[in-house]
């Protein structure tokens, strides 16, 4: 039965056509804790294209042990999702690189250069969310000294950083590391706090990515309830040199 009470959707608009690239997404299909298949694959990137999103690029997770996803398994999960795109008449233009955890073995595929970047060598890292990788700031350096541009993944959602004096978070950045949110941060999705420590950093002028880091129709809803969020999407306006926009794709 229908109630009078039903909350309606929110509407759907290119709010986020001014982003462009979305850099941070799990949408390759049947590799980590993301899209399981290309059918959902197509889904979730017909409706970001919805929002305004000109194209992807996908960036799995590579965590040895959880997801140990390598150069190989990751371009074989975009050549099957181009091709199930193809079968289906569909163009959504879309590349990969891949998220790296900064584990113990992080130095390792740097130093063989297995890495993957996006753009200009950008290099997409993250921690774990329940203790700082204790080689971070070596993970950094050894970055730049390969010529990569290291662009640290969701910084508001580590709570070992919040602090009121934004330190370690300053550390990172006057080492020569890009910082990119997560834009459901800004709508509350994670919590307060990471709601708070995404302004922070953005008032700081130390953001210069936007992620949507989707993983599946959860956070695809909250995406759209974001697009019509007005104070997210000024935070979102503050950000004076959001780079996503400056990212060309190559064709698969
Ligand atoms: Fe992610």
């Amino acid at each position: 039965m229908f109630s009078i009470f039903r909350r309606s959707a929110p509407k759907v608009f290119p709010a986020f056509e001014f982003i462009g690239v979305d850099m941070h997404n799990h949408l390759l299909p049947g590799i980590d804790d993301g899209s399981p298949n290309a059918e959902t694959s197509q889904m979730l990137m017909q409706r970001m294209l919805e929002l305004g999103y000109s194209s992807f690029s996908c960036s799995p997770h590579v965590i040895s042990d959880i997801h140990p996803n390598t150069p190989a398994t990751i371009a074989a999960a975009a050549a099957e999702l181009q091709q199930h795109l193809q079968q289906e008449s569909l163009a959504i233009p879309f590349h990969y690189a891949a998220e790296y955890m900064v584990n113990y073995d992080f130095d390792e595929l740097v130093n063989n250069k297995q890495i993957l970047s996006f753009g200009k060598n950008y290099v997409l890292i993250e921690m774990s969310y329940a203790v700082e990788s204790p080689n971070i700031r070596e993970a950094v350096f050894a970055l730049i000294m390969k010529g990569y541009q290291p662009v640290l993944a969701h910084p508001e959602r580590y709570p070992y950083y919040f602090n009121h004096s934004l330190r370690e978070y300053e550390k990172l950045v006057d080492g020569g590391c890009e910082m990119q949110i997560n834009m459901l941060s800004l709508g509350g999705y994670y919590g307060p706090p990471q709601k708070e420590y995404a302004q922070k950093l953005i008032d700081r002028g130390w953001v210069n990515w936007l992620g949507t880091d989707l993983h599946h129709e959860r956070h695809l809803e909250a995406l759209t309830k974001l697009a019509n969020d007005k104070k997210a999407l000024r935070y979102m306006d503050k950000i004076k040199q959001l780079r996503n926009p400056t990212l060309s794709l190559p064709a698969l």
